[in-house]
């Protein structure tokens, strides 16, 4: 980095959103009330301000992404930061380009801000290790997806005032999900009660000490939940047959339109996105009024401007960093 000319204060240095693990409740909390001033700046007429101008936001996703890359290009330029974007299909690795080397280079351009995703487990961390950017990590295999628990937390929270006491369920290919990782860490951090709903080859090999309950059926939970969750089965990350075959997968744990009308008036029905409609979810029950799945995708802008607030603009640390450490779950 040494030919690298940091244009940043020195007091800006390497600060990481890396997970949900090591972050307690007043950490996500503060995120949370923070990120109702940029649902405030969201709703203007001309919903941008000043606070990152100067600033470059670089998207550094080695994974296929719609929602986060996209939010988190909107949410910069909402704070007036500059955005840049490396395409992983049309990049020199290619040719051969180690992932470190395109790191160094896009700190080279002037980033102050790192946002990654990759399909290894640990990947953030090791780029939060080799550079002095703040690195947000924005899906690191199957391991952690800290903004996108995060703003399912607001969400949940927008509509409930408080996660206390809500039952919910995570639904699915819990194995494979980095989305379920963080959201049972957050969730139970702001006191819900989770239950993990799927076949036991779709749940993690070692899920003791997770703070959880497991089921394996659905029906017989729905008429007492507070919110579901629904996971995609994750096929670009199964490598065996987990299950026996979607149709059969769904007709035990897809959300019909049935199954919606079996649960709470004022139940909530969540998925990150992308959906498979048919599988996990129905086009009827992905549109239901209990779903809030648009208020996510809506939310994951605001709670992004205020990660990159708190790292870029106002020289917080977000949750314990431990660079470099391996992770379990690669993959
Ligand atoms: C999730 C992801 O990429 O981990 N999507 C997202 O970020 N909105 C979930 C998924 O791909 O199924």
């Amino acid at each position: 980095m040494s030919a690298v000319i940091d244009r940043r204060a020195d007091n800006d240095r390497g600060r990481h959103l890396l997970g949900i693990g090591g972050m307690d409740r007043s950490d996500l909390e503060e995120i949370l009330d923070l990120t109702d001033t940029f649902a405030e700046i969201g709703r203007r007429p001309i919903p941008k301000v000043p606070a990152l101008r100067g600033r470059t936001v670089a998207t550094v996703f080695f994974e296929g992404s719609t929602r986060t890359r996209m939010s988190f290009e909107v949410a910069a330029r909402r704070l007036s930061a500059d955005t840049v974007a490396f395409n992983a299909g049309t990049s020199s690795l290619s040719k051969g380009e180690s992932i470190r080397d395109t790191v160094e280079v896009i700190a080279a351009y002037g980033a102050d801000l790192l946002v990654v995703r990759h399909s290894m487990a640990g990947t953030a961390h090791r780029v939060a290790g080799w550079t002095d950017l703040s690195v947000v990590n924005a899906g690191d295999g199957c391991h952690e997806h800290p903004t996108q628990a995060l703003l399912d937390c607001y969400t949940l929270r927008e509509r409930r005032g408080s996660l206390d006491g809500m039952r919910i369920a995570i639904i699915g290919d819990v194995r494979h999900s980095r989305v379920a990782r963080s959201n049972v860490l957050a969730f139970t951090a702001l006191g819900a009660e989770v239950v993990l709903v799927a076949p036991a080859t779709l749940l993690p090999p070692a899920i003791e000490g997770w703070p959880v309950t497991v089921v394996h059926e659905l029906d017989p939970i729905l008429g007492d939940l507070d919110a579901v969750y629904l996971l995609r089965i994750q096929g670009e990350r199964i490598t065996e047959g987990l299950i026996p075959s979607l149709r059969e997968y769904a007709s035990d744990f897809c959300l019909t339109a049935g199954r919606v009308a079996r649960m709470r008036s004022d139940a909530l029905v969540l998925h990150p996105g992308p959906t498979n409609r048919g599988v996990e979810i129905s086009a009827e029950a992905a549109t239901d009024q209990r779903s809030v799945i648009l208020d996510q995708v809506v939310n994951g802008v605001s709670v992004r401007m205020a990660v990159l607030f708190l790292l870029l603009g106002s020289g917080r640390q977000l949750g314990a960093v431990d660079a470099g450490d391996s992770v379990e779950g690669d993959r």
